[in-house]
């Protein structure tokens, strides 16, 4: 199962071509979603018509150290059962401090105190949303205060909190460059049963040491050659999204993105059955 970010970019365009691109799901930001009404608001249900909705929040900011906004995940909760989201995930960092916006995604301190107050945070919303929360591995720069590795955080919260994994396969290989470790022995650390979701993006290389994380730019080799890899070790069908958010290409571009990825994906879980 293979989806695309939808974007009103390429909404128009989509509608009047539906061919063009071959998703089997759509995923959207609920916060670009919410408050939008009229011509917009229909051309999006008439897509929730054909393509189930996965729901990728930007601003629940887990990892902050207020309350979390109760007003917020009431909106939200009204806009995941009315488009009937299959899941919501989110990102494993913080974007808002007294709750001001900080319109980033900022990595959390890599510590004790951050695993139990994350946790408890979860466990709030995901009961309050009464549905689990996915958390997604974020790319970052610089890393805070940090008492353990970034392996051992990710791994703490998922068996603290009891929430499930969004793997950002071009984010691992993104951090794996910038920190300079080893993406594949980072993957195979990560528990199986809890990646519910994959991310695959494009990045940018702005110097010999140094990519940023941009979804502005197509996947390259080494990030499919690390998904193919990924889902060697997973062994089982787990949803994967193309991520693209500028730069938006020809929609016959994205497709071929699109295409590689069922490419790899079937290519697997072929094996993979043949293997059972
Ligand atoms: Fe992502």
């Amino acid at each position: 199962m293979i989806g695309i970010g939808y974007r009103k970019d390429f909404a128009e365009e989509w509608e009047e071509h539906p061919d063009l691109l071959n998703a089997d799901f759509i995923e959207v930001a609920p916060e670009n979603w919410i408050n939008v009404g009229g011509y917009w608001k229909k051309l999006f249900y008439k897509k929730l018509e054909r393509y189930p909705l996965f729901a990728h929040g930007l601003s629940l900011s887990i990892g902050s150290p207020d309350e979390p906004d109760f007003d917020f995940l009431k909106q939200l909760k009204r806009f995941l059962d009315e488009t009937e989201a299959s899941v919501y995930s989110e990102h494993l960092s913080f974007a808002k401090c007294d709750n001001a916006h900080l319109y980033d995604l900022l990595p959390i301190p890599f510590t004790e105190d951050a695993v139990k107050h994350v946790s408890r945070r979860v466990k709030q919303v995901q009961e309050f949303l009464e549905r689990p929360l996915v958390l997604e591995i974020v790319s970052y720069y610089s890393s805070l205060a940090a008492e353990m590795k970034e392996i051992e955080f990710i791994n703490a919260i998922l068996q603290e909190s009891d929430c499930l994994l969004l793997l950002d396969v071009n984010n691992v290989y993104v951090n794996s460059f910038n920190h300079q470790f080893d993406a594949r022995e980072f993957i195979q650390q990560l528990p199986k049963e809890k990646v519910a979701y994959i991310h695959m993006a494009g990045h940018l290389k702005v110097d010999d040491d140094l990519i940023i994380d941009t979804h502005g730019e197509p996947i390259i080799d080494p990030v499919y050659e690390l998904f193919e890899f990924t889902m060697h070790w997973l062994q089982k069908p787990v949803p994967v999204l193309l991520e693209r958010d500028f730069n938006i290409p020809e929609l016959n571009e994205m497709q071929k993105e699109i295409h590689q990825l069922k490419y790899i994906y079937n290519k697997i879980l072929e094996k993979t059955k043949t293997l059972c």
